[in-house]
């Protein structure tokens, strides 16, 4: 990616979109190189699409009337834009695997909890901090990794532990892990955009300069 010029960042949502308002909301700061040009959804009823066109960005609704043909309008939408970046903010579909082949290194996702751990085929929104408090462990997490074909199996970009609570519910649990994924991701993102951190050849997520790992989130109880 030429530094010449913002990097064209698409981002696919299936939810309220909250995590797209995080990376719209630091896109808009000077020092950022991310403009997000285009947001892609697989429900009309999406949040994240309101939230695009809200903010003047294109959010469109996957055409098509079957899997097959919306996952072939996914990748048309994606070239058309011409993005650089491809970011899944909440978006529960698996990617076809020519997509993700086409966006090696260049596409990332999102998890509510610390992987490989509440990963995988089901564990999305409330499925995942179920299965944490029903564990009983003492920390969860969020995790922004590289897309691979498996649902959260990709190499690990960054991470962020959080405290679980003897109280806590589903739902308080969640809303500690969504703030911390508003700060993580936006910080993921950009380091992707700007060479940071690259997917090399052997699989292996890799920091340019390991000190560039934020790992400066001074995180309260309250977090
Ligand atoms: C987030 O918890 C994210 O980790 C998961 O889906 C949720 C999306 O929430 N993949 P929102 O739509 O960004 O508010």
């Amino acid at each position: 990616m030429s530094m010449d010029r913002r990097v064209r960042v698409a981002v696919l949502a299936s939810g309220s979109g909250t995590n797209l308002q995080a990376l719209i909301d630091w896109s808009r700061a000077a020092s950022s190189r991310i403009e997000i040009v285009r947001v892609l959804s697989d429900r009309p009823e999406a949040g994240a699409l309101g939230r695009a066109e809200a903010s003047g960005i294109e959010g469109i609704c996957l055409p098509g009337s079957s899997r097959d043909e919306q996952d072939a309008s996914l990748a048309k939408l994606l070239d058309e834009c011409e993005a650089d970046l491809v970011v899944l903010a909440g978006y529960l579909r698996l990617v076809p695997a020519p997509i993700v082949r086409e966006y090696a290194g260049r596409i990332v996702n999102i998890h509510p909890a610390l992987l490989p751990a509440f990963g995988g085929a089901g564990m999305y929104g409330r499925h995942v901090h179920e299965a944490v408090l029903r564990r009983g462990v003492r920390v969860s997490g969020a995790t922004v990794h590289f897309v691979s074909a498996d649902y959260d199996e990709g190499p690990i970009i960054l991470q962020w532990p959080v405290p679980v609570l003897d109280d806590d519910t589903p739902e308080s649990l969640a809303a500690r892990v969504l703030a911390v994924e508003h700060r993580l991701l936006p910080e993921a993102v950009e380091a992707v955009a700007t060479g940071h951190v690259t997917l090399e050849p052997d699989g292996a997520c890799r920091w340019m300069r390991p000190e560039a790992q934020p790992n400066t989130f001074i995180l309260s109880r309250e977090s």
